[in-house]
């Protein structure tokens, strides 16, 4: 027997130390949580995506009265980035998220495990890291890749 221990470097940083280009993104994500419907967790997350086109798609929670019918930001933002651009790969995603109180929570959000399933698929496509940039409100936490979100993970059958 042996044991296998998996360690995923997180960088936290100001949002003054990301690079010009992280900062847009975050900023689109912060922003793409208004654009949320969550009248029933009163929570908003957004996402958003670069890509390597250079464009940048953003997306949101949409929740229903049918609980399970509503999808995460992160699902939201990857469906419709590559429903899109199908032939553009993922660089890099940023996830913010305000709470109950309307304001953008302290600690940054991870995304849950359905949406690191669905955002991983896109870096397997893309064949290199996709950067994940999870921002709090004064801190932000950079991973190099998806892949360090979900480590062990189902990515082909
Ligand atoms: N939510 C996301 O948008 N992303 C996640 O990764 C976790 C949760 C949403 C789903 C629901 O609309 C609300 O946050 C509360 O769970």
């Amino acid at each position: 027997m042996k044991t296998i221990n998996i360690t995923v470097p997180v960088e936290e940083l100001s949002f003054e130390e990301l690079t010009a280009e992280e900062r847009i993104l975050v900023d689109t994500a912060r922003q793409a949580t208004y654009r949320s419907y969550a009248p029933y967790s009163h929570f908003s997350v957004g996402a958003a995506i670069l890509l390597g086109n250079g464009e940048i798609v953003a997306g949101s929670n949409q929740e229903n009265a049918a609980f399970s019918s509503g999808t995460c930001a992160e699902r939201s933002a990857c469906f419709y980035a590559h429903a899109q651009y199908p032939n553009t790969d993922f660089r890099c995603v940023a996830i913010a998220a305000r709470g109950t109180d309307g304001e953008f929570v302290n600690d940054p959000i991870p995304p849950c495990g359905s949406c690191r399933q669905s955002l991983l698929e896109y870096e397997t496509l893309a064949g290199h890291p996709v950067k994940v940039l999870l921002a709090g409100r004064d801190k932000v936490y950079r991973l190099p890749s998806l892949k360090t979100l979900l480590p062990l993970a189902f990515t082909e059958f």
